[in-house]
């Protein structure tokens, strides 16, 4: 079974309360449950495999035993909803960073897969419940292929684009889970307490110095048109924003863009 290893963990609060399990169907789902039944800020559910592991847009997250993370954790932040996309924008830079750790350079695909040599690596899937309006907590959810081999690759079924693993990359170097768990939660807090104390600005910038899509050329459907134009950044609400051929400037959603050069 998949466990941090405390040795490594330097955190206040994440994963300092941590549930481990050798299957679930989803740790998501798991932590929506716990979370939901009073689970305090911090904790993190980790699980060796999923059976039903989820990504974005209703997609399924490939998660075989013994290879990868598959994370969430639980958060109860003081923020608006419409702050709560930048949970996401400082999950994917911590992402980022502990794969950095492994000596592997990778880059945010918009909103938030983590690709290596454009190839998909990791995703971030986040989850809100909210309570007379406001955050009651918000479910951030990790996976990201450590261990996998070219055959395991071979049979991913993903968004369309290929994926690869960290140990791919790094040469067939294994990378250590326990260590990468820990890792990544010490990066997630740092990165999670420079939000809270620091701003949304801040958080931008640092995920922009780290996107592959700056400057690239997009397809967007804007009210019903396709338009093409350039992409330009994210605004505060994680929308990207495209500066059209047009001469006009648009924030859009992630369902309704493509990039296409
Ligand atoms: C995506 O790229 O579409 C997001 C994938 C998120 C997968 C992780 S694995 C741990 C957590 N539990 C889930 O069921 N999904 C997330």
């Amino acid at each position: 079974m998949l466990t941090l290893d405390h040795a490594i963990l330097k955190t206040e609060f994440l994963g300092r309360a941590a549930h481990y399990f050798e299957t679930l169907a989803s740790t998501n789902t798991t932590a929506l449950d716990l979370a939901k039944r009073g689970e305090p800020h911090g904790s993190v559910i980790i699980a060796d495999a999923q059976t039903h592991g989820r990504g974005r847009l209703q997609r399924g997250w490939r998660s075989p035993a013994g290879v990868n993370l598959y994370m969430s954790v639980i958060l109860r932040p003081q923020v608006a909803p419409s702050d709560a996309p930048m949970l996401t924008l400082v999950s994917s830079i911590a992402v980022i960073e502990a794969i950095g750790l492994c000596g592997v350079n990778s880059r945010i695909k918009w909103p938030n897969d983590a690709l290596i040599n454009g190839k998909k690596v990791a995703g971030v899937l986040t989850e809100m419940e909210l309570k007379s309006g406001a955050v009651d907590f918000i479910v951030v959810g990790i996976g990201v292929n450590l261990n996998m081999g070219e055959a395991e690759i071979q049979q991913m079924a993903t968004s369309g684009i290929s994926a690869t693993s960290v140990k791919i990359e790094a040469g067939g170097q294994a990378v250590d889970r326990a260590r990468f768990a820990a890792d990544l939660i010490n990066s997630l807090e740092a990165w999670y307490l420079a939000l809270v104390r620091g701003g949304n600005t801040r958080i931008i910038s640092e995920w922009m110095d780290r996107w592959d899509g700056l400057n690239r050329r997009v397809r967007a459907d804007l009210d019903g048109n396709l338009t093409e134009g350039i992409a330009a950044g994210i605004d505060e609400n994680g929308y990207l924003i495209v500066k059209t051929d047009g001469g006009g400037v648009r924030a859009v959603v992630a369902g309704d863009v493509n990039f296409i050069d």
